[in-house]
């Protein structure tokens, strides 16, 4: 056939059933293409180089990751879908993970929204975006839970809940792939890092992981299978290795969890040469070896790294590989691209597309940073600040009025010009009715002298409030950004200290992408807004915060720690023999000299430190006040199979039309494997008005309790439950009901 009439014939079929389209396809496509449709080749960034261009032409290449050039793009489409002999259109990979031009906070900020809606709407406008320059599949959500702010991807996560992570995660996915993948502004979402990558020794970036199957299961896997069920169309391998065996020739996961026990059909792509350092693992002797465990475990696609280019057809040639399998693999591959539409149109026609940067991208974008800001402290309602009552502020600090610093990690598109910084925005929001002084103080967020000490001091000494904007700049966090000590960096501490020293009240706005341990800040400063790498629109939103036009609402998706040796620490914990309690702790400095050993509390917790965290999951002050009447519960006894109704008025007894995060814990108080403390089983964001008061109702079915036992079984148990609803996971309002 020429190579015409060969494209017109499927060209008709893309019409017909994509199993049919794919399976024509396949049959005319030799090992070589289909190893070529395996390969994912890094772009050069705004150029077609002529080897690259050779490469698409001879179908060595499946996809192409990091070009962001439309007319480059469409060029390596052309050349793919008119100069190849098959015409097979390419996947065009890219990070869009917490926006494309338009930045919004750090997927963790985002988290602090506990709102769906917030992240779907933050995913359909970067997907649009990403789109209108050609990518067609970002590698995000990035869904590992995380429970150790020492982590540097911490910031890409969505927390430590893997309840929480599944509804938010499935918004992400929603948001990024719309109703219909072949929408224009639709893109393909990657589920990553499968799985159990969080969990790093000592949070050490790619380090080791060690996860009990049954902690897998009941902790790490649920959000991967919330989004696989959801519809994400492909998974990403991690980097890491789980439990002796790296994800990315991992076959039990791969293989046998994935696609025979959840029946996955989306397609999975290795992470970053992550084949290849199969052998840097001491997994693989060599990169035949890498071929050979990652195609076994069923990686359909690698990323950058070329082994399966240069080996997978001699395993097929050997039997090492089946070539039923990997004809699976291709399929996987076409069809995330036939149901990309690209097999119609592979061309991006950027005029069907939204501009970037618009008004209505950049007011989500805004919302975005408001709900994701953490009021955590507000001694003596020291906020909203009342405009009428300042004639001076003092905003000191090296992130008030850095647009680069703001956007947190993982900004390949972004850019600082487009930042509205809090300095701006205070500037512009307060015109000439309040003079602000403005003191960078320290060159970075990490230098250990500042700079400008006498004059943030005299600064803050000569103004009403002094607004510290301090916290880590965008390269402390992120992939291989881990951090020992999760203290604010360099001389802050110092910084604050001075400040608060001239009595001045002090507000102190963090911008960072982990939970810092702020045990020492706490007492200083008057109010504390955590507000994450916020994001392009990130100083207006905070200035409408700090303002009272807009109302803190987020609350904490991962607990923050007093100390970093408490990590991990996290509210789902299991409640041990010997759980600690107000009664029997006894801090270090409080032991009676050579006490008694057995006088102690023997009790799960540190000397040094208390139990608990200085901020709980869930955390989150409002300027309003929120009351919890008593729970009631439609059925205090139910039958496997059936769920009761749980309904609680919440009050706003607050002066502020504000909106809180209604959640829902409970706890299984036997189980064939123990159980946490107390597990989030929903939540809901509702908006009152002052002295409004509503019904907040919960539905628990049965279902909602299964865990997986001793046996890996999924299932809930007869038993008694205990049932927290309040706006953290310490609150103490609490039913009881049993299942029979
Ligand atoms: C490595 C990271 O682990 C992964 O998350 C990312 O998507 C790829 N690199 C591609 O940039």
């Amino acid at each position: 056939m020429s190579l015409n009439s060969e494209k017109k014939n499927h060209l008709c079929l893309v019409k017909s059933s994509p199993e049919g389209f794919i399976e024509h396809l396949l049959k005319q496509m030799t090992m070589q293409e289909k190893i070529g449709q395996m390969s994912q080749f890094a772009g050069l960034g705004g150029w077609v180089s002529d080897d690259l261009a050779a490469d698409v032409r001879s179908g060595k290449v499946g996809s192409v990751l990091n070009e962001t050039d439309i007319n480059v793009v469409n060029e390596l489409q052309r050349l793919a879908v008119e100069e190849s002999r098959l015409g097979i259109p390419l996947l065009i990979g890219r990070d869009v993970i917490h926006g494309f031009k338009t930045i919004f906070p750090i997927p963790l900020g985002q988290a602090a929204s506990w709102s769906p809606e917030v992240i779907k709407q933050g995913a359909q406008v970067a997907a649009a975006e990403a789109a209108t320059c050609g990518v067609n599949w970002t590698f995000a959500p990035m869904i590992d839970i995380s429970r150790d702010p020492r982590w540097g991807r911490v910031a890409e996560s969505l927390g430590e809940d893997p309840y929480l992570c599944s509804q938010l995660g499935v918004a992400m996915v929603q948001g990024f792939q719309g109703d219909s993948l072949d929408e224009p502004t639709a893109i393909a979402a990657c589920a990553k890092h499968f799985a159990g990558y969080g969990a790093a020794e000592s949070g050490r970036d790619y380090a080791t992981t060690n996860i009990p199957e049954n902690e897998l299961r009941n902790v790490y896997l649920p959000p991967f299978k919330a989004v696989a069920d959801a519809g994400a169309a492909t998974f990403m391998a991690a980097f890491s290795d789980l439990n002796g065996v790296p994800a990315s020739g991992n076959e039990w996961l791969m293989n046998d969890l994935l696609r025979e026990e959840w029946d996955y059909q989306g397609m999975v792509v290795s992470d970053w040469d992550s084949i290849h350092q199969l052998t840097v693992h001491g997994f693989t002797a060599n990169d035949q070896e890498s071929a050979f465990e990652a195609a076994n475990a069923g990686i359909d696609m690698e990323m950058v790294s070329k082994t399966y280019a240069h080996h997978l057809a001699y395993l097929v040639e050997q039997d090492k590989i089946s070539s039923h399998k990997v004809d699976q693999m291709v399929t996987r591959i076409l069809r995330t691209k036939f149901d990309l539409g690209l097999f119609k149109n592979a061309m991006v026609e950027t005029e069907k597309l939204p501009e970037l940067l618009n008004a209505e991208h950049l007011s989500v974008a805004k919302e975005a940073a408001t709900k994701s800001c953490v009021l955590l402290k507000n001694h003596q309602r020291r906020l909203p600040l009342d405009r009428q009552q300042l004639s001076r502020i003092s905003v000191i600090g090296p992130l008030a009025d850095d647009g680069y610093e703001q956007l947190g990690t993982w900004i390949f598109d972004g850019e600082a010009q487009h930042s509205r910084t809090l300095l701006q925005a205070l500037t512009q929001q307060l015109g000439d009715s309040v003079a602000i002084d403005y003191v960078r103080a320290m060159q970075n967020s990490r230098s250990d002298n500042a700079y400008q000490l006498s004059e943030a001091v005299d600064s803050a000494a000569n103004s009403d409030v002094a607004i510290l904007v301090l916290g880590e700049e965008s390269i402390l966090s992120g992939e291989a950004h881990s951090r020992a000590n999760i203290d604010l960096p360099g001389c802050q501490q110092a910084l604050i200290e001075s400040i608060a020293e001239t009595g001045t009240p002090v507000v102190l706005v963090i911008m960072a992408g982990r939970p810092l341990t702020l045990e020492n800040v706490v007492n200083h400063v008057d109010a504390i807004l955590y507000a994450w790498h916020p994001g392009t629109m990130g100083g207006e939103a905070i200035a409408d915060l700090l303002l009272g036009d807009a109302i803190p609402s987020g609350k904490l998706p991962i607990t923050f720690p007093r100390t970093v040796g408490q990590v991990p620490i996290y509210y789902s914990q299991k409640n041990s023999g010997k759980p600690a309690s107000e009664h029997t702790f006894l801090h270090m400095n409080d032991i009676p000299e050579r006490a008694e050993q057995t006088s102690l509390g023997m009790t799960a917790t540190h000397l040094d430190t208390h139990f608990s965290p200085l901020f709980p999951f869930g955390f989150g002050l409002s300027y309003s006040e929120f009351q919890y009447a008593e729970i009631r519960l439609d059925q205090t006894q139910i039958s496997m199979g059936q769920q009761l109704t749980a309904t609680v008025r919440v009050n706003n007894c607050g002066d502020y039309a504000a909106e809180e995060v209604v959640q829902l814990y409970i706890r299984d108080l036997v189980g064939n494997v123990t159980r946490p403390v107390k597990e989030l089983k929903g939540f809901q964001r509702v908006s009152l008005q002052p002295g409004e008061a509503r019904d907040v109702e919960f539905q628990i079915h049965t279902d909602d309790l299964a865990f997986y036992d001793r046996k890996m079984t999924l299932r809930a148990e007869s038993g008694k439950f205990h049932l927290w609803i309040g706006g953290n996971s310490e609150t103490e309002t609490r039913a009881e009901f049993e299942i029979l």
